[in-house]
């Protein structure tokens, strides 16, 4: 699969499925921006990159401040010229607790993050490809819980069922612009997210484990060889879907 030469942005890009996309998108031939509020360890990230023979550079980017997602952009292309690809997929666990016990301040960084951090990626990254002749394509990451609703988890089911949706709308709109947009549904995936969330719990991951008709969590790398195929030309014809990767969860 060839990203040569292809200006790509990863939020979220310093850890678990970023970092792994990073290293996937670089070793297909793209220039990987690697943005991140982490900023240290996206740079070893990017180091990382560089010793295997990568083309890699820092962002710092917290994709929940208003304009900082245009100014990330228009650095890219002040630099580059450009911006072929984005896996806007920066995200944050939500509070694990029932609907009304839900603290508005909580409900309101969860949505800040993982839907409206989304969006104002998205607009950036289409403001700038609707600009360009080749247009370009968006990966967004959702995850099953964009899909169907896990209990204890409102505010992350609600952020997620809105990139599905807005997905969909930028897919449809900008479609005729030669602008791709999909997501992708990640199920129980190993990165330190997860060990966070039903990773903290004594016995849990057995338990999901237990429940995944693949009977095993996935590598980040499985969740980077997808989006890698839907950020390349060899995925042309595919654009709003919201692709589960969840070793067949949802099919159940
Ligand atoms: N791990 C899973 O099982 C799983 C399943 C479904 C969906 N997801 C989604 O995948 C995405 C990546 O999660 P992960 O498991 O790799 O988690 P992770 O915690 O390993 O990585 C998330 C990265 O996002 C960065 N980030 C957080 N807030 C940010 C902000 N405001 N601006 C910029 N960067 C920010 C973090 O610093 C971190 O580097 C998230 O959107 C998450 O909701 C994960």
């Amino acid at each position: 699969m060839s990203l040569e030469n292809k200006i790509v942005l990863v939020t979220g890009g310093a850890s678990g499925i970023g970092r792994a996309t990073v290293d996937r998108l670089a070793a297909d031939g793209a220039h990987v921006v690697v943005a991140d509020t982490q900023v240290d360890l996206a740079g070893e990230v990017v180091s990382e990159v560089k010793k295997a023979g990568g083309s890699a550079e820092v962002c710092q980017l917290d994709v929940a401040k208003s304009g900082a997602a245009d100014t990330a952009v228009n650095a890219i292309v002040a630099e580059h010229g450009r911006l072929d690809g984005a896996f806007n997929n920066a995200g944050i666990v939500g509070p694990t607790v029932k609907l009304l016990d839900i603290d508005p301040e909580e409900w309101a960084r969860v949505l800040a993050v993982n839907l409206t951090g989304i969006f104002s990626c998205v607009q950036a990254e289409i403001r700038q490809m609707t600009q360009q002749s080749s247009g370009g394509s968006i990966v967004n990451t959702a995850s099953i819980c964009g899909l169907v609703a896990l209990s204890h988890a409102a505010a992350y089911n609600s952020a997620k069922h809105g990139v599905v949706g807005l997905t969909k709308s930028a897919a449809i709109e900008y479609g005729p612009k030669k602008i791709r947009v999909n997501a992708v549904c990640p199920g129980f995936i190993d990165t330190p997210m997860l060990a966070k969330g039903a990773g903290a719990s004594e016995g849990m991951l057995e338990q999901v484990t237990g429940t995944l008709p693949i009977r095993r969590i996935a590598d980040a790398s499985e969740v980077a060889d997808v989006v890698a195929w839907l950020l390349s030309e060899q995925s042309s014809y595919i654009t709003g879907i919201a692709m589960p990767i969840d070793g067949g969860w949802t099919a159940q």
